[in-house]
């Protein structure tokens, strides 16, 4: 197993083009990243496969995407307003503010070292507010979404007359959400700008903990199939005290990252806390009614709640292999091929234009299907060497023999074994590698 440090995945992701510091050319902005070419194509693939596990496959499942700004009033009756909260302190020394509850010694400030310098813990709202049109005062205080859920909460009516849902139904989203938070860092695992993947799923509650049960176990095969190594993925039950207002029971899918196992995912029971909440602040009844036994009542909702932003930097730090072949080390990037950001490369032995003019050819037909690089610089080799830092599954070369025999070098980026394959059977050879 490669030990891999923070620094070597973000200079990696800065080098190749994942992920940039946002703002950066103005000194960057601590805690929002911009995702680059392949970071921007690697995050796309991670929501493509959460969305074909959950919405696509099923047929219990379907999607919404609602806006980040909603009413103030659905916040309060959330309880964000009022208990979205982290317990800060600020060291009276350097000045610097910490998260209490992920402090390893509460007395003494981690920045400094000095003891006995913090301020008495206040709770701080993790909530972005901004203000909607042009004046700005409380009537028109907004908040930015610090979770897509409350989105899927207040159109449960909508979506269930409008798509003839029956329990046991669940409404998934992917999109963008905000935090304050106070202690942002390790690169992107927390930031204050983040995208999440969330599902809520109504059902009877006497079936809350069979569906509980099966979306833990759906939700932790998920990464096991699309190659994250089994060992660095655990189950942690969250404690009492440590559960969120709204949940009557959390389990966490934790990851092993470079400092440390911590989450990547929550399951919760959010129990019919949410819809009886805006049943009470709005006025709409947001019970279900079941028409087989004339029941009205509010269904409880398990929650698979995972960040895809944060999960994308999982695949990559678990993705991240160093190897040595010839006595020099080769850095892998051993993504699934689902994942990877370009399926294969194409490269012409040479720049010209004999060869540059197949390639193109060749690349033109397999962009039908996937994301295609064509590169022309440098050795062989250092682009084999580039495709791999990548990820890029499969390199096709094309060399002189091909305008004699009209076929190309298919070589595998984990093997490094190469195939000879006729271009006009390549779209066919390669689906048969790629397609799942
Ligand atoms: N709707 C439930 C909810 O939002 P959460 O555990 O607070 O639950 C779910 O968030 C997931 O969102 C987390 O497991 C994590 O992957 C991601 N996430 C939360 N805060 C984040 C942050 N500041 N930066 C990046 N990802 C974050």
């Amino acid at each position: 197993m490669t030990q891999v440090t923070l620094e070597t995945i973000s200079n990696l992701a800065k080098k190749r083009g994942f992920v940039f510091q946002s703002s950066e050319i103005y000194g960057g902005i601590r805690s929002a990243y911009d995702y680059g070419p392949l970071g921007v194509e690697l995050l796309r693939n991670v929501k493509e496969q959460w969305w074909r596990s959950l919405v696509q496959q099923r047929d219990d499942v379907v999607g919404l995407d609602s806006a980040i700004i909603q009413a103030r009033a659905v916040w309060r009756a959330s309880g964000h307003e009022e208990v979205f909260t982290d317990p800060m302190v600020e060291c009276r020394n350097c000045n610097t503010r910490h998260r209490l509850d992920k402090l390893e010694d509460p007395e003494q400030c981690p920045s400094c070292g000095k003891r006995g310098t913090f301020t008495e813990p206040r709770q701080f709202n993790l909530m972005f507010k901004t203000h909607m049109g042009p004046v700005e005062d409380e009537d028109n205080l907004v908040y930015l979404r610090p979770e897509t859920a409350q989105g899927i909460f207040i159109n449960f009516e909508n979506v269930r007359r409008s798509n003839r849902m029956k329990l046991p139904f669940g409404i998934a989203q992917i999109g963008k959400s905000f935090r304050n938070e106070i202690t942002p860092g390790q690169f992107v695992f927390r930031t204050r700008e983040f995208e999440q993947m969330e599902m809520e799923f109504f059902c009877r509650p006497e079936e809350a903990d069979e569906w509980f049960n099966y979306w833990v176990e759906h939700r932790f095969s998920w990464y096991t199939d699309l190659g994250i190594d089994p060992d660095k993925l655990r189950l942690r039950p969250h404690d009492a005290d440590e559960l969120s207002h709204y949940s009557a029971g959390t389990s966490d899918i934790e990851f092993l990252f470079p400092w440390g196992w911590d989450e990547l995912e929550g399951i919760a029971n959010r129990t019919d806390y949410d819809l009886k909440q805006h049943t009470e602040h709005s006025g709409e009844d947001l019970r279900y009614f079941d028409q087989e036994t004339n029941e009205r009542f509010f269904p409880y909702v398990i929650e698979p709640a995972a960040g895809a932003t944060r999960t994308t930097f999982a695949f990559l730090i678990d993705a991240y292999t160093e190897e040595e072949v010839n006595e020099e080390t080769r850095v892998v990037l051993r993504l699934d091929p689902r994942l990877a950001p370009y399926k294969a490369a194409v490269l012409p032995l040479s720049k010209k234009p004999e060869l540059i003019e197949p390639a193109e050819k060749i690349a033109t037909e397999l962009r039908r299907k996937w994301m295609i690089e064509v590169d022309t610089t440098q050795s062989i080799g250092r682009r084999y060497r580039r495709q791999d830092e990548i990820g890029t599954p499969y390199c096709v070369t094309v060399d002189f023999d091909t305008l004699e025999d009209h076929a190309v070098t298919v070589r595998d980026r984990d093997s490094m074994a190469q195939e000879r394959v006729s271009t006009d059977r390549l779209l066919e050879y390669l689906s048969g590698l790629l397609d799942r």
